[in-house]
């Protein structure tokens, strides 16, 4: 069975092209390369075996999305990461996230209903519940004004979503991801931040390998027991299999309406304190940070309520933040050794 990736060569995107591969799954790529290397599709070969076919399209430009899917029938299903997703940079530049995320958005949505691919798995984020009231966070949260325009996107996104589908046979999941962190566990694929990281794990490993100084850690004063934001950290591999899991349901039908909402985390929060203590546990490192003033758009805490993914998918997070943390170290230290054999 077909299924098409876009954003394919990027974080997550590549490790769910793994993990579909190795669930027999035929996948076709699709990237425009904005935020990713095209060495990726060798890099998946490396750990399955086989290399994925890719295309690259900017999924903004309608006409070349159209033709891929005038040559490529019988797609059995999308999942559709490709997006920007920089929080700050979409606030100095709103525009592009709004052009790049909701038209490559409509342009694989109108594709899904002129070649009639029925299944549709997007990639949304817990950023729609703002500082949620009540934690742990369910699906049925209320949906808060957005802190970013990046935010923004993923609440039209899902608007969108929820409306084609509505009048359209397209069922659709969508998946709230709390945040991705790690590398496969092959060291072959990770996450590979093109400048510097936005994202506090490859900034924390950047700095332990001493490509970056000292780590600023955004806020000492929120109301948490140490100070510091709590987030709910989950594994990029355990993430990624929840999309096998979201695409089969869809297939086989196993969905309960035409749009179902999850919650993707491990349902428990870490304070960034929390995080840096269980890399310096694992790496036997003292990293160098110190507190600077809050990040602008930052919310104090939030974590899952993972309740309604556990039962209704079958799924569950494996792994605890020690095994998070040992893997982006792990991933660092095999990017390095890259560049010291080139
Ligand atoms: P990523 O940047 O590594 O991957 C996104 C990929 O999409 C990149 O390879 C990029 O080149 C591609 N892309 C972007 N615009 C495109 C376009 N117009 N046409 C074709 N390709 C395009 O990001 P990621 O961390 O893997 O995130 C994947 C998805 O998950 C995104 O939608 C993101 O918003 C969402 N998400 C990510 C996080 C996170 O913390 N990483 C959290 C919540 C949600
Ligand atoms: C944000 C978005 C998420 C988005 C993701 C992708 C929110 C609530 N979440 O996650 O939707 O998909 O970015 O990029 O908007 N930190 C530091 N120092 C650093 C970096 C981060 O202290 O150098 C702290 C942050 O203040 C935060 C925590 O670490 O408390 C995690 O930050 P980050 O990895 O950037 O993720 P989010 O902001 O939670």
């Amino acid at each position: 069975m077909k299924i098409l990736v876009t954003g394919g060569t990027g974080y997550i995107g590549s490790h769910t092209v793994v993990e579909l591969q190795q669930n027999g799954y035929e996948v076709i790529i699709i990237d425009n390369l904005s935020n990713s290397y095209l060495s990726v599709v060798d890099n998946i070969e490396k750990i399955t075996g086989i290399k994925p076919v890719f295309e690259q399209i900017d999924l903004r430009d309608e006409t070349k999305t159209n033709e891929f899917f005038k040559k490529n029938q019988n797609i059995a299903g999308i999942i559709h990461f490709a997006a920007l997703k920089s929080v700050g940079e979409s606030v100095e530049k709103p525009l592009d996230y709004y052009q790049n995320n909701i038209l490559s958005l409509i342009n694989i949505l109108k594709g899904q209903i002129e070649f009639k691919i029925n299944n549709f798995v997007f990639s949304s984020s817990c950023t729609v519940y703002g500082q949620p009231d009540e934690l742990p966070v369910t699906e049925s949260a209320p949906i808060k004004k957005a802190l970013s325009p990046y935010g923004h996107t993923k609440q039209i996104s899902e608007e969108i979503i929820k409306n084609t589908s509505s009048n359209a046979n397209i069922n659709g999941i969508l998946l709230r991801y709390f945040n991705p962190i790690g590398a496969h566990e092959s060291v072959h694929i990770g996450e590979l931040p093109i400048g510097t990281p936005n994202n506090l794990v490859p900034f924390i490993t950047q700095t332990a390998i001493g490509k970056r100084e000292m780590l600023k850690i955004f806020g000492s004063d929120y109301n948490t027991p140490d100070g510091t934001a709590i987030r709910d950290y989950i594994h990029v591999t355990d993430l990624a299999k929840a999309h096998v899991v979201a695409i089969g349901r869809l297939i086989n039908k196993k969905n309960r309406e035409k749009t179902e909402v999850f919650n993707l985390g491990t349902g428990n929060g870490f304070s960034v304190l929390d995080v840096i203590k269980s890399f310096e546990k694992i790496s036997g490192l003292n990293l160098n940070y110190k507190f600077v003033d809050r990040r602008s758009g930052d919310i104090e805490r939030v974590w899952a309520d993972t309740t309604f993914a556990n039962k209704e998918l079958g799924w569950i997070a494996e792994k605890n933040l020690d095994k998070m943390m040992l893997s982006a170290w792990k991933w660092e230290q095999a990017l390095e050794q890259v560049k010291r054999n080139k």
